[in-house]
């Protein structure tokens, strides 16, 4: 293949063509955002234009700001004190909490309100705040969020660190699932609760179910205890860990195949803001549905996973 020779000339017009590109691209990328800003859009930006250091520095320090603004929005709305029930407990032995827990507006009771028609309510603006959607505890910002004694098991046993910069977990711990849960085999029901109390990890796995699982069940479950990376989670400057992150696995929200609360933002609502938080669910039990999920179009727990 021959090449011309580069000319001066032949080099201006390149270097010409050069700078128009980066005119162009310029411009688009400013029109880019610009329009964003205004347009509702499917697409989170991709284009990180800070250093990694500076936004975790300031988004650090924002965090006790972000944390009080959604503490006082959860104060506002629901009673989160301890409140134990007596009798019954959840299987090893936390106490279930009593209600209600919603807040009313000041001067009402459940009885006035139950007594006025909707439109009234509306009218008067006295609904509940605490029946409107939970945010997250930065809904324009999201992503998952890992109760505290969850992200301390996980540093504990695999070294793996579950901690954001920019956000910690909200609910009180006496309103979350116990913790470790039981976990209950449809195949070995006469073995009752298999976990030991622990807290099922890719470290322990192995142990806990060699002889009681056959093989192709332990690579399944060994699936669910590997970290895989995701958007908060990452080697990228697109996460919310201080150090790069091996990422999450399915039991660190679906912890035990039952749940620890773990809470992020639904995946099919466009755009942000009116994404629900969402409260990880249990799987227990998932063995006899048919569909899974939100999106209702997953029929098996190999699909969904
Ligand atoms: C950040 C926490 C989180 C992680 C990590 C996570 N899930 Fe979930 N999972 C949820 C939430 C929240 C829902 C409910 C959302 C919905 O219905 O769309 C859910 C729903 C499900 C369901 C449907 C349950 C039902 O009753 O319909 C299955 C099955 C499931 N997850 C499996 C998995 C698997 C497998 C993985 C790992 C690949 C995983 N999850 C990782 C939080 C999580």
């Amino acid at each position: 293949m021959s090449r011309r020779p580069r000319t001066p000339r032949r080099l201006l017009a390149i270097a010409a063509a050069a700078g128009m590109i980066v005119v162009a691209a310029t411009a688009i990328t400013t029109w880019v955002r610009a329009a964003g800003d205004e347009m509702p859009s499917s697409y989170a930006p991709v284009h990180i234009t800070k250093s990694f250091e500076e936004i975790a520095r300031v988004m650090s320090a924002a965090k006790d700001e972000v944390m009080a603004r959604h503490m006082r929005l959860l104060e506002e709305r629901y009673d989160l004190s301890d409140r134990p029930a007596p009798g019954p407990t959840m299987s090893r032995g936390k106490p279930l909490q009593q209600g209600p827990r919603t807040k009313l507006p000041p001067g009402m009771t459940w009885q006035k309100l139950a007594a006025m028609t909707p439109d009234e309510i509306r009218a008067k603006d006295l609904w509940p705040a605490g029946f409107y959607p939970l945010p997250h505890p930065n809904h324009m910002e999201g992503g998952m969020l890992f109760p505290s004694h969850h992200i301390e098991e996980i540093k504990r046993q695999e070294g793996r660190d579950l901690t954001r910069f920019d956000l910690d977990y909200d609910l009180p711990r006496h309103l979350l699932p116990e913790y470790p849960p039981p976990i209950y085999l449809t195949t070995r029901p006469d073995l009752g609760d298999v976990s030991q109390g622990k807290v099922v990890t890719l470290d322990n796995y192995f142990d806990l179910f060699n002889g009681i699982l056959n093989p192709k069940q332990l690579e399944g479950l060994r699936l669910l205890v590997t970290p895989f990376p995701q958007q908060q989670f990452n080697a990228t400057h697109d996460r919310r860990s201080l150090k790069p992150s091996r990422g999450v696995t399915c039991f660190d929200c679906h912890v035990n195949g039952h749940t620890n609360a773990a809470t992020h933002l639904v995946g099919d609502i466009r755009p942000q803001k009116f994404r629900h938080r969402i409260d990880t669910p249990t799987l227990r039990g998932v063995n006899v549905q048919r569909l899974f999920g939100s999106q209702r179009a997953l029929k098996t727990v190999e699909d969904f996973t």
